[in-house]
């Protein structure tokens, strides 16, 4: 396939690219050449602003294009405007951030946010992309996005502080479902030509204490667990006041997603231990983050009672 990339040098698109060139398709990717610039230095970039334009990829054809990181509807619109004639389908990296009642199990036909929020914004988009693509579009909602590169400080936590081992704070209880996606996972899902139509794109509600274990790498660890109450009451903030911990009830089900459409759709994932391997190295290798989510003083106020 051809595929053009709205994206490419971060994070999802950059695993997006990455699977591309694996699966042996010609890829196009359009940004402005400022993020991690140089990093595919064999791979075709067409520098443009997407806020201003996309004027550089007049004339040319593709058989699909991956929108990566649009938050924008009016963004997205310039993007699917320019694209209409010039891409056979459009697969639009959304977030099941869009639904309105998180405190159930999310399904793709539930409703969804339609205000200014991060989530309101995304079903916006998604809307864009769906009037003009219709049944050329397919959206894909991915809850938590995990793997090597991640830009934010919630899932590498966990690798990390187990290697350092000890005393580990554990936050809730054992049985408490996590839920995430593998970056390359997604990107398998979002350059397979999958079927038309709104995919939540996540992995399986796992137990977190499941999780942990296959976050550890050899450090003799001792997990000390801390009710969601016990969390709450020293003040802690309900939403990742510890990573990937969440203590306010209305995002109850927000680890509770339903994925059966997109398994139906060839979702497949690997295996937490082997995500958390790769991020531990990708980790170490950076120098882990520039500031900890949640530092060892935090850690070890909460366990004093413990
Ligand atoms: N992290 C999560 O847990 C999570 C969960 C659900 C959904 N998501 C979604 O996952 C996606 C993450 O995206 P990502 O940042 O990893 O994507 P990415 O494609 O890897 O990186 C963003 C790209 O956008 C380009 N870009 C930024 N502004 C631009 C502009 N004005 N014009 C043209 N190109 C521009 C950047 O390059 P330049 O700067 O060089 O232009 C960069 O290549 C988002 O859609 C997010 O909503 C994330």
């Amino acid at each position: 396939m051809r595929l053009l990339v709205l994206g490419g040098t971060r994070f999802v698109g950059r695993a997006v690219v990455d699977e591309a060139l694996a699966a042996g398709h010609s890829v196009t990717m359009f940004n402005r050449g400022l993020t991690n610039p140089g990093l595919y230095p064999s791979v075709e970039t067409v520098t443009g602003d997407r806020t201003v334009s996309l004027s550089p990829l007049a004339g040319r054809h593709f058989d699909a294009v991956i929108d990566c990181a649009g938050y924008d509807p009016a963004v997205v619109s310039l993007s699917v405007a320019a694209l209409r004639d010039a891409v056979d389908r459009y697969v639009f990296v959304s977030s099941v951030s869009v639904y309105a009642d998180q405190s159930v199990p999310p399904v793709e036909g539930a409703a969804v946010l339609s205000d200014d929020s991060y989530g309101g914004r995304k079903a916006a988009c998604e809307q864009v992309v769906l009037s003009v693509f219709g049944p050329r579009a397919a959206i894909a909602r991915p809850g938590l996005i995990v793997g090597p590169y991640d830009p934010t400080v919630r899932f590498p936590y966990w690798p990390r502080r187990l290697a350092r081992g000890g005393r580990v704070l554990a936050p809730g209880a054992p049985d408490d479902p996590i839920q995430f996606i593998d970056v390359r996972d997604l990107a398998r899902f979002l350059v397979s030509p999958s079927p038309s139509g709104v995919f939540n794109v996540v992995g399986p509600a796992l137990p977190f204490g499941d999780v942990l274990k296959a976050c550890r790498s050899g450090a003799p660890v001792e997990l000390v667990w801390v009710s969601t109450a016990d969390l709450l009451a020293a003040g802690l903030d309900p939403w990742m006041g510890v990573p990937l911990w969440i203590g306010d009830p209305e995002w109850a089900a927000a680890n509770l997603v339903d994925n059966s459409r997109a398994v139906a759709a060839g979702l497949t994932w690997r295996s937490p231990a082997e995500t958390a391997a790769d991020v531990l190295a990708w980790d170490v290798a950076r120098g882990g983050p520039e500031a900890e989510p949640f530092t060892a003083e935090q850690e070890k106020a909460l366990l004093g009672g413990h």
